[in-house]
């Protein structure tokens, strides 16, 4: 199993060119199953996550292609098994996402349930009681979710608490929805936005996209389009992140600042200076001092549950006491043990992790539990004194691409050990 080593040198310094969201290139990638024609879609992050999604599309029949460019066409126009199977959901809960567009576009769908997973149980009831009540008839047998439904029905729905794939999942049903649809409490954050656009691009009917009432007049069909993924913002805020606690600046392109909005008011607050351009942030922490912010996750435009770990490691280092309070998800700080081992002072209660500043943290063999755990690993491996090796690397593999070349670009000793 692949190993990534980190020698720690102390400071990071340059540009990171920020590849596209990965969070809005899945959806987008499985809605295209609604679409009697071609998409071709550009900026598209080469990850395991998004090849895992292309498996998913291609075990339907839908044909997947490259350009010289690396976009990628897809071809959904003959689907001929309406199926995602157990072996692939099980390497990827994103493929719940089939479920809206194969039940709007062809009336049937079996969709392995997935399962709990190392940051929480992570239920899909709202998914399945949201096109439940736009008509389908849906049984869970043997793992499986087996719907079925003549066309989908418009309907009023409630989404408590907010959730993201959710809210995809059940857009994405109402589009070719007989009638109106109303998602109430629905996830704001820029992916859903992103989602939404493209499904309007292709023929949907969606408005109050980016606020939490989502409306859509169901249309009859919808066709393929060239669409543009925006960009990764919690890639960004990790390289950023990056910046902070080696007392570096570091500048990412190619992005969206005001995606990132609550995540760089933190970044004040710890004693950053910050400035953004129309499409690059950066962020000077170089002789400056690092204070340590208490924080709540919440969804979106508030501060995200994905860049929870990366301030744990800010927090770890800051001069002080400080809190982090995990609201999405129920177990997302395994990422704790890890860090006290490499000598961070945290304790946890409940959904609460309390943090007191060390002076430095020291390398160890560590664990990676998930992706922003792992990211977590890196940023304090990149601070502490001696080299870290974080195994369990495939979880980095699924949602930063090519992780060692950026790191090294900003002069960073991040290196990958085969087998
Ligand atoms: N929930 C329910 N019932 C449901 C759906 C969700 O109770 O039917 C609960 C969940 O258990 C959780 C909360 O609602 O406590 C929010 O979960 P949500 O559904 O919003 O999460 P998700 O859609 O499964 C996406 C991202 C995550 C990100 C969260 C929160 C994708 C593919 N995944 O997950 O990304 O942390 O939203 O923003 O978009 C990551 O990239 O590392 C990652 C985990």
């Amino acid at each position: 199993m692949d190993k990534l080593v980190i020698d720690s040198r102390g400071h990071v310094h340059g540009d990171v060119e920020i590849s596209g969201s990965k969070n809005a290139a899945l959806p987008i990638l499985m809605a295209c199953l609604l679409a009697e024609t071609p998409v071709t879609l550009s900026n598209v992050p080469h990850l395991k996550d998004v090849t895992t999604s292309i498996q998913v599309l291609a075990s339907m029949g839908v044909q997947v292609m490259f350009d010289e460019h690396l976009n990628i066409e897809i071809d959904a126009s003959n689907i001929t098994v309406k199926e995602a199977a157990y072996e692939l959901v099980k390497t990827m809960r994103a493929s719940i996402l089939v479920l809206g567009p194969l039940l709007a576009r062809f009336g049937e769908a079996k969709v392995s349930l997935p399962g709990g997973c190392a940051i929480g149980s992570r239920p899909v009831n709202m998914h399945i009681e949201g096109m439940q009540k736009m008509g389908a008839k849906i049984d869970v047998e043997q793992g499986y979710i087996i719907a079925t439904a003549g066309r989908l029905k418009g309907a009023d729905i409630t989404m408590e608490p907010v959730t993201v794939t959710g809210t995809e999942n059940l857009l994405m049903a109402a589009v070719l929805a007989e009638g109106t649809t109303y998602l109430r409490n629905a996830a704001r954050e820029p992916e859903v936005v992103d989602l939404a656009e493209f499904l309007n691009a292709m023929g949907a009917k969606i408005s109050g996209i980016g606020t939490s009432t989502l409306v859509v007049d169901g249309v009859e069909s919808l066709k393929g389009v060239p669409y543009r993924v925006i960009p990764d913002r919690i890639e960004a805020g990790t390289y950023l992140a990056a910046a902070v606690v080696t007392q570096s600046k570091v500048t990412v392109t190619k992005v969206d600042p005001s995606h990132l909005t609550a995540v760089l008011e933190k970044f004040e607050e710890v004693g950053a200076l910050v400035t953004t351009t129309a499409d690059t942030i950066t962020v000077d922490m170089r002789d400056r001092e690092l204070k340590p912010v208490n924080l709540i996750t919440d969804p979106y435009p508030l501060f995200p549950t994905d860049m929870q770990a990366q301030f744990l490691v800010i927090n770890a280092l800051a001069d002080g006491e400080s809190t982090i309070q995990e609201t999405i998800f129920e177990n997302r700080f395994m990422h704790v043990s890890e860090l006290i081992r490499m000598g961070a002072d945290i304790r946890v209660e409940g959904n609460t992790a309390h943090i007191k500043g060390v002076k430095g943290l020291k390398g160890a063999p560590v664990m990676a539990t998930d992706l922003r755990a792992s990211a977590s690993l890196i940023l304090a491996g990149l601070v502490a004194e001696g080299e870290t090796v974080v195994n369990r690397v495939y979880h980095i593999d699924r949602g930063y691409e090519l992780i060692e070349e950026k790191f090294h670009k900003i002069g960073a000793h991040v290196y990958r050990l085969t087998g």
